[in-house]
């Protein structure tokens, strides 16, 4: 019997900020950038490695680079431990708290957005999956679509995605 889920999925709110740029900190430190020279970490951080800070430019600067036409949350009991940033037919970016992973939380955010771009009439999803990433995207039916690539990540250098992509089925209805 598997669980019932206690998390909810609903759309980000400015005020979310904060508390979405510690997650995104957090959570890309620790599964994403173990590679990095610590010289090199806070330049591929950008303006999240001043996730911690309450000063009024930080949090602006914060707010600004997680805004995204399409952007949801998920919530657990109060607390935000998710994240998707997309737009029309391209994933931008997906963070769960790692306290919160294997909970179908990530694949939930995921299928909000295929839904979301079913709607919109998207046929196929792009994403830059970081190698972390590579095992739930495939689990999700996402395919490799050239091999591994070394990208930036704000003013830092060397970050290894795999480009990947699935195309949307259309259910008999259309949608
Ligand atoms: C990738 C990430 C978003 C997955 O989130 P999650 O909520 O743990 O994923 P789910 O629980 O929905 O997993 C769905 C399925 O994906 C696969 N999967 C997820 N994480 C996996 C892992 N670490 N290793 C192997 N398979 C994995 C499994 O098949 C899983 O189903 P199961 O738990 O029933 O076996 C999360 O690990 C994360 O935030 N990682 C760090 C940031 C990152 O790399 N994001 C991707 C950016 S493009």
């Amino acid at each position: 019997m598997s669980a019932i889920p206690t998390f909810v999925i609903r759309p980000y709110r400015d005020a979310d900020a904060p508390e979405v740029g510690r997650l995104i900190a957090e959570t890309y430190t620790a599964f994403n950038l173990g590679f990095a020279e610590p010289d090199e970490l806070p330049k591929l951080l950008g303006p999240f490695r001043n996730a911690s800070s309450t000063e009024a430019a930080h949090r602006e600067a914060i707010a600004q680079v997680i805004r995204a036409p399409i952007l949801y949350v998920a919530e657990d009991n109060g607390e935000i431990v998710g994240v998707l940033r997309g737009r029309k037919g391209r994933l931008a970016s997906l963070f769960v708290s790692g306290d919160h992973h294997r909970r179908g939380i990530g694949r939930r955010l995921v299928e909000c957005f295929e839904e979301e771009s079913r709607g919109l009439g998207v046929t196929v999803i792009k994403v830059a999956a970081t190698l972390y990433g590579i095992p739930f995207y495939t689990a999700l039916g996402y395919r490799k679509t050239t091999g591994v690539r070394s990208g930036r990540s704000f003013e830092g250098r060397g970050l290894p995605y795999q480009p990947m992509k699935k195309v949307l089925r259309y259910g008999d209805d259309g949608r």
